[in-house]
């Protein structure tokens, strides 16, 4: 029987059935990598299944017999790509079935953040809650409000649906290429960013983490957006430069962000932007629900099992190596 290892994120349901046909060793957390179990599975291991494993050259070294890791994520920041290609592994992610669920939770924080839940929830917790609201305490509407998206990949679109067909919003979008489907259904304009941020009342970042979109938000595009703007990243940590937009919040350059993700996770406890009140912090949460976690992981293993027989998983992400597949 092969062996495949299966890390975090993979439902059980999923790993019961690779067990029929693999030998398959499961790593419930992040700690993986100081685990000599882990290391002896890696000799062994053909496949990997899981997500966010780093997999790099010095991972790939301990794991010569490999032929396939299968994200059960969307992104793959977590692979060294280049690696993966020169020694012939197939890279796999789960794009997708993940679209509405993310695009649900962007929407949750556009909404947190204009309207303040989380900040509200502990003031009547507090017992702080002795008389009708006051002034100092009211949020901001979404509805009919500007939104301007970066990065209209599938997720972009979800969202600019919700926004637009559910809250009356505007939808402007920068992104490589024009998407006119999205234009014509939700009425999105294209935008240069440097116009999107200058104009929009909620920014989201929905790009993918590339060399070229590293830190992407910074100083600059901070201080282009409007004083009552909000800030929303769904997408990677270090696609913004976190120490810009702690001093935008701090100086009130920007109304409030609202932060699914971060350059290092899980976040440090000392990290400067869980000190603000006017920010809503999450722990990378977009595509984790239930129904979401099964959908993706009965994907990854598709990939993972295609790939471990010889064929083309649907979802390769180094195409290169399509033709080097035997069937
Ligand atoms: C994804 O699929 O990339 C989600 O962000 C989970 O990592």
């Amino acid at each position: 029987m092969e062996k495949v290892i299966a890390y975090t994120r993979v439902s059980k349901s999923v790993r019961d059935k690779l067990q029929e046909d693999y030998d398959v060793v499961y790593f419930e957390n992040y700690e993986y990598i100081h685990d000599s179990r882990f290391v002896q599975a890696l000799k062994e291991a053909s496949g990997i299944i899981g997500l966010e494993l780093k997999v790099t050259k010095e991972l790939l070294d301990l794991a010569p017999n490999l032929k396939i890791v299968s994200n059960v994520s969307v992104g793959y920041d977590n692979l060294d790509l280049h690696e993966l290609t020169k020694r012939n592994i197939l890279a796999t992610n789960t794009p997708g079935v993940l679209t509405d669920t993310v695009a649900d939770a962007v929407l949750g924080m556009m909404l947190a953040t204009s309207r303040r839940i989380p900040e509200l929830d502990t003031f009547v917790k507090n017992g702080e809650w002795k008389e009708f609201l006051r002034l100092e305490h009211f949020g901001v509407d979404m509805h009919h409000k500007t939104v301007g998206i970066i990065g209209m990949g599938s997720i972009g679109q979800a969202i600019s649906k919700r926004c637009h067909l559910g809250f009356d919003m505007d939808v402007l979008y920068y992104n490589r290429s024009r998407k006119y489907e999205v234009e014509n259904k939700y009425n999105a304009k294209f935008y240069s960013l440097h116009e999107l941020l200058m104009e929009s009342d909620f920014i989201v970042l929905m790009v993918p983490a590339l060399p070229e979109t590293e830190k992407m938000i910074g100083e600059k595009e901070f201080n282009l957006m409007k004083e009552s703007a909000i800030f929303i990243n769904g997408s990677r940590g270090k696609n913004i430069d976190e120490m810009a937009l702690y001093r935008a919040l701090r100086n009130k350059d920007i109304l409030a962000a609202g932060i699914d993700v971060f350059e290092k996770e899980p976040v440090e406890i000392d990290n400067p932007l869980l000190t603000l009140e006017n920010i809503v912090t999450l722990p990378h949460l977009g595509a984790a629900t239930k129904e979401n976690e099964l959908a993706m992981s009965t994907l990854a293993a598709k990939n993972l099992v295609i790939g471990l027989n010889g064929g083309c998983p649907p979802n390769l992400i180094n195409k290169e190596l399509e033709e080097s597949v035997i069937l």
